[in-house]
């Protein structure tokens, strides 16, 4: 089964061509991150008229590139929630449009299940996929249910506890700031620009993680994360008599986030009794985070798996992923679906 995915939820208009669920024939991705750096974050209008204008190329260089035509197109799965709701509705409205054309199913994913899914993309990739580095936690498990996920992303720091496909279990969430707001906000006080995930892990690369001891919220007793006591300590630090270095502190920090998101997964993973943790989501695109948690992950004896970085943030081959699956899974679509801002993707059980 050949799914053509549509991904348009924030400033990345992507489309891909993947076979089977698991390889990437294409995956087109244009992102307007230069020019929303301009503004210091995504300005929702600009994102919908980028959307409008890129997305046919897009959705042409996808095709050419897979080397197929709408004909060998089975099913047409797209982005419906959560995020910014204009530019999710370009992605949308064209899905509905081409299901029209085509006489072929539209299947509506969630952005975050979609992010869970680039775990299964990249196990099962086809060797020699230009991916980028970093593919694969090096697990000599399959990936499969159960286990625990981390979602780091823009938006998002959820722990869930997948028992199979679709059917997931909301173990804890951030009381305030997600982990790539806390980066992007980081990087912002530190003047390291847009957007920030990428600028701090790079500042990082020559700063000692030891230089300052950053609070790590614990949250004991529970499964949820909070960011914003760790953002404002940054602030003092900035404002402190004898300034350590950019370098230090965007290391300092770094290793705060990792720290903590790395306890609080491993011991989720161990209280349930799972042996697959999976990282999802813009933030394990870190290096850091992968090297701490696969270090932490080998001690407790569970297997990681984490997407390759070129799979990590926004992309339409984990939307047409999850949009095979749901088809498999029986779910059948039809055209009248919403469009919708915000929505969990699991409730607590
Ligand atoms: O999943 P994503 O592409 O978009 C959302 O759905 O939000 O995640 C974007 C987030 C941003 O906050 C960005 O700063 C962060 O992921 N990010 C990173 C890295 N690459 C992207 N954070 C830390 N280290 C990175 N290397
Ligand atoms: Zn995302």
């Amino acid at each position: 089964m050949i799914v053509f995915g549509i991904e348009t939820s924030c400033d990345e208009t992507s489309a891909a061509v993947v076979k089977d669920g698991r390889v990437l024939l294409s995956n087109i991705v244009a992102s307007q991150m230069e020019e929303h750096a301009l503004y210091g974050g995504v300005v929702p209008e600009l994102a919908s008229r980028r959307h409008v204008e890129v997305l046919i190329p897009v959705f042409r260089q996808a095709l050419t590139e897979a080397g197929c035509t709408w004909a060998d197109i089975d099913a047409i799965a797209v982005t419906n929630r959560p995020g910014l709701l204009g530019a999710l509705l370009v992605g949308t409205s064209a899905a509905k449009a081409l299901g029209m054309a085509l006489k072929k199913p539209v299947v509506p994913v969630h952005h975050i299940e979609a992010h869970l899914y680039a775990n299964w993309l990249h196990t099962l990739a086809p060797p020699g996929y230009p991916l980028g580095a970093g593919a694969g936690g090096g697990a000599s498990v399959q990936v499969d249910y159960p286990a625990v996920a981390l979602v780091v992303s823009g938006g998002h720091t959820d722990l869930f506890h997948l028992r199979g496909h679709s059917d997931y279990v909301l173990l804890g969430r951030t009381r305030d700031d997600a982990a790539g707001e806390a980066f992007d906000k980081c990087a912002r006080l530190m003047g390291l620009g847009y957007p920030g995930g990428p600028a701090v892990q790079k500042a990082a690369e020559g700063g000692n993680p030891k230089a300052i001891t950053f609070p790590r919220a614990l949250l004991q007793g529970t499964h949820e994360f909070s960011f914003s006591g760790l953002k404002t300590s940054v602030r003092y630090a900035l404002q402190g008599e004898n300034l350590p270095s950019i370098s230090d502190i965007a290391a300092s920090f770094q290793e705060a986030v990792v720290d903590v998101l790395s306890k609080k997964t491993i011991l989720a993973a161990k209280e349930l009794g799972v042996e697959r943790v999976l990282l999802a989501g813009g933030v394990s695109a870190n290096t850091r985070l992968r090297d701490v948690m696969q270090e932490r992950c080998d001690k407790a004896g569970l297997a990681l798996f984490y997407p390759p970085v070129a799979l990590c943030t926004d992309n339409a081959a984990m939307i047409a992923c999850a949009g095979y699956w749901h088809l498999q899974n029986g779910r059948t679509a039809n055209l009248d679906f919403e469009t919708r801002a915000s929505e969990p993707l699991a409730g607590v059980q």
